[in-house]
């Protein structure tokens, strides 16, 4: 691990030697404590703050992009179906679970995947997406490797729940977690706070850190050594997703595309949903409040929206195309929050206003970093059953509204 002399040295170079102002006062495991969070923070990621870095997320031009229409989709079913079912068979495919979000607005205070959609029964989200992916595994006759990314603050939680529900019936050989890493929070100078004396603030670094984080924990080696080459990465929020998507996968590699992603026909033009585009001639990802009046009410020939199709947090990526990525850094990006922490006379303080910024790396920016990405269009109410919300837009209400029009029991 670090040593005291080290660490003061790396804060020293970031301008946060206040960090260790304590570090005398404290016990010998709060010490090493501290230090063993110091060693684990990347601060470059301060220098998501500059203007230099900023300039860098400025947007390209902007245009519509083709998509896999679900009529090509029913045309070509015969194909894709088959060519998809040989990958999976051949172990060619593994799932990876983004679940290390905090899911705030769900107001839930445990992992978003323990939440209970039942009515009459128990049916946690966890084990809607368990019952999702169970379908193909009876299709193919073989079990996929699922891969959960949790959060040192909802790991423990996590695992545990997956062992006392038994893994909701998968073959638990197959399930695999990994931790997420944490950014540190700052005030708006840039200034790091501290949530005690020995312990950083810090939340985890955004859905984008999702595959440096599966490169660290030693899982991807594990999947390569097994065969498996493509990794289909969905949320935890979306109790419909159809994961490792047979006809999804074949309409991919069939396409020589380094990556897919599914998308839905927007609800409406405001909808509040980021959507696939071509930014400066590559796939991009643009999010609803970057886009002009104009953007969003502009149609195309036929009278279709021309930025029509939402991602949903259901992707298809090559491993290879991920490793070339992962040699780039991804940007950062800054979002203002209410960070509680403990201030100068070492009182905590919580504050009612936001006082700071958490950093996060952003998964749909993974989308530019492809030369190729395909948007795979599937029907809304089928795949598409968002829980952010308690109630409302994207809610457990309309989730199980939709989960009971597709024969789901609650
Ligand atoms: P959201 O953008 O909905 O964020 O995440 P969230 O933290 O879960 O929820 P709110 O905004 O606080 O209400 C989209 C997906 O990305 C995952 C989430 O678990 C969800 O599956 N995610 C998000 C991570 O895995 N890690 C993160 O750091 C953030």
């Amino acid at each position: 691990m670090i040593t005291y002399e080290e660490a003061k040295k790396l804060l020293a170079e970031y301008g946060q030697e206040h960090i260790l102002r304590y570090y005398g006062e404290l016990s010998a495991e709060e010490q090493s404590s501290l230090l063993a969070q110091i060693e684990k923070i990347d601060f470059s990621i301060l220098g998501a703050l500059d203007s230099e870095h900023n300039a860098a997320l400025q947007r390209g031009k902007i245009e519509p992009i083709e998509a896999v229409t679900m009529a090509d989709i029913a045309k070509n079913s015969g194909e894709y179906r088959e060519l998809g079912l040989e990958a999976i068979k051949a172990g060619k495919v593994a799932a990876v679970l983004l679940a290390g979000g905090q899911g705030t607005r769900l107001g839930f205070d445990k992992p978003k995947g323990m939440y209970n959609v039942g009515v009459t029964r128990e049916l946690y989200i966890f084990e809607c997406l368990i019952n999702n992916m169970m379908k193909v595994v009876r299709e193919t006759g073989e079990w996929i490797h699922l891969c959960v990314m949790t959060s040192e603050k909802n790991n423990e939680d996590t695992v545990g729940f997956f062992r006392e529900k038994d893994f909701f019936g998968y073959n638990s050989d197959y399930v695999h977690f990994f931790v997420q890493d944490m950014a540190p929070s700052v005030d708006f100078s840039g200034r790091i706070y501290m949530e005690s004396r020995s312990r950083i603030s810090s939340s985890p670094n955004g859905n984008g850190g999702w595959f440096s984080s599966l490169v660290r924990s030693g899982l991807l080696a594990e999947l390569k050594a097994n065969g498996v080459e493509w990794l289909n990465v969905f949320g935890v929020d979306n109790v419909l997703a159809k994961i490792a998507d047979p006809l999804f996968i074949g309409a991919i590699i069939k396409s020589g595309a380094q990556s897919g992603s599914k998308v839905v026909a927007k609800s409406a033009p405001e909808e509040r949903v980021g959507v696939m585009c071509l930014e400066d001639g590559k796939p991009s990802i643009v999010e609803y409040y970057e886009m002009t009046d104009e953007m969003l009410t502009q149609r195309t020939a036929d009278g279709g929206l021309a930025y029509k199709y939402g991602v949903i947090l259901n992707y298809l990526f090559s491993i290879a195309k991920l490793e070339d990525i992962n040699k780039t850094k991804m940007p950062i990006h800054t979002v203002d929050k209410k960070i509680p922490y403990m201030d100068e006379n070492g009182g905590f303080i919580s504050p009612d206003e936001p006082n700071g910024h958490k950093f996060e790396a952003l998964i749909l920016d993974m989308i530019n970093m492809h030369d190729s990405c395909i948007p795979y269009e599937v029907e809304r109410d089928r795949e598409f059953a968002p829980i952010k919300n308690p109630d409302g837009v994207d809610s457990v209400v309309s989730a199980r509204k939709l989960l009971e029009e597709n024969g789901v029991t609650l």
